[in-house]
């Protein structure tokens, strides 16, 4: 009989020897992201049953509200992979500061670092709406057995050796790649086995979805406001449907099946945009590209932004290629600087 990998498991051992020198630890890394995918999930599942709903009274680094199941999804990450000692090093969208990892011989021996949300779309979770988790993988710059630096995080999104998601929906998936395409995995819940269930995901060309908060119209530049005139406008293939749902994975993973634009711009109330680059805008935007997609902050590829701070937030325009390219050609219309300068002035 010949090889069908079926399982996450079966399709990481046929898939590590497409790394060059691959001594492992990028496929038990992605193992122990699946392991503790299945803890989140578990409890978000249950988040109507038990008093885990609502806020915890407390604000993260960006001052915005941690709900409980925020909390929860980062310390599971975080104490899986400080466990299984895999990462040398984690950022979090959860933690004010990168968390330095050591292993027991007090040696920081591991090469990747990992950056992620761990959990995206928080503000649905009390509404039952589909949450994700979102990580990125990177090779640490210093040298390994050394503590890790700040510039090992700060690192450009072309540099990510792998990147995903988890979306906790009706179903729940793992969608990752390892530079080769994008695979998704949906999850056996009975089992507790994640089924490769989407090999080799393809962004259509074009799509006829765009998602975006519109609520904030009259706040955004008018390259964006342009465009979506465009969007509404009735052609043969206009106006296109809108779509957003408030969890960047969730739009996105819709988006990469159907064909669509997910576009989180400037805005006077969000000047430098809201997503951040680390933890959300560089691993959606790996996942775009590897699947023929497209991710710009409207004028520069994201892939290619050298990332000053951990928290760095950015415009995140994001989807089928031809779309993101017409809202290029839009913003193209109203330089870059005054793209920038202009929404704080206006307020
Ligand atoms: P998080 O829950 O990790 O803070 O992320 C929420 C993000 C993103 O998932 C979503 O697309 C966006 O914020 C929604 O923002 P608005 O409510 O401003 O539209
Ligand atoms: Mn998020
Ligand atoms: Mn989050």
């Amino acid at each position: 009989m010949t090889r069908k990998p079926n399982t996450l498991g079966e399709f990481i051992i046929g898939n590590q020897n497409d790394f060059k020198y691959s001594s492992g630890e990028l496929s038990r890394l992605i193992n122990s992201i699946s392991l503790a995918a299945k803890v989140v999930n578990h409890e978000v599942n249950k988040a109507g049953l038990v008093d885990i709903l609502g806020s915890i009274g407390d604000t993260n680094i960006q001052g915005e509200d941690q709900q409980k199941l925020d909390v929860y999804a980062n310390e599971v990450f975080m104490q899986t992979l400080i466990n299984r000692e895999i990462v040398c090093g984690i950022a979090s969208e959860e933690e004010d500061e990168f968390v330095k990892i050591e292993g027991r011989n007090k040696s920081h021996d591991n090469k990747y670092i990992l950056l992620m949300d761990p959990l995206d779309g928080s503000s649905n979770i009390d509404v039952n709406v589909s949450v994700g988790t979102i990580f990125s993988i990177y090779r640490r710059v210093t040298p390994i057995g050394t503590p890790v630096e700040k510039e090992d995080f700060l690192q450009p999104g072309t540099q990510q050796v792998a990147a995903g998601y988890v979306i906790y929906g009706t179903s729940t998936m793992l969608v990752y790649s390892t530079g080769n395409g994008v695979n998704g995995f949906t999850l056996n819940p009975a089992i507790g086995v994640f089924y490769l269930s989407h090999p080799y995901m393809k962004y259509p060309n074009n799509g006829g979805i765009y998602s975006i908060n519109e609520g904030y119209y009259s706040h955004f530049p008018q390259g964006v406001k342009d465009y979506l005139k465009f969007c509404q406008e009735e052609t043969e293939d206009r106006p296109y449907k809108g779509r957003y749902i408030g969890s960047l994975v969730s739009d996105f993973h819709r988006n990469m099946i159907k064909g669509g634009i997910y576009i989180y711009p400037t805005s006077s109330k969000a000047p430098e945009g809201k997503l951040r680059l680390l933890y959300e805008c560089n691993p959606m935007a790996y996942i775009a590209e590897q699947a023929g997609g497209k991710a710009t902050d409207g004028y520069n590829r994201i892939l290619e932004i050298k990332p000053t701070h951990l928290h760095q937030r950015v415009p995140f325009f994001c989807g089928s290629a031809k779309m993101v390219e017409d809202a290029e050609h839009f913003m193209a219309k109203y330089p870059e600087d005054a793209f920038y300068k202009e929404v704080p002035k206006t307020f």
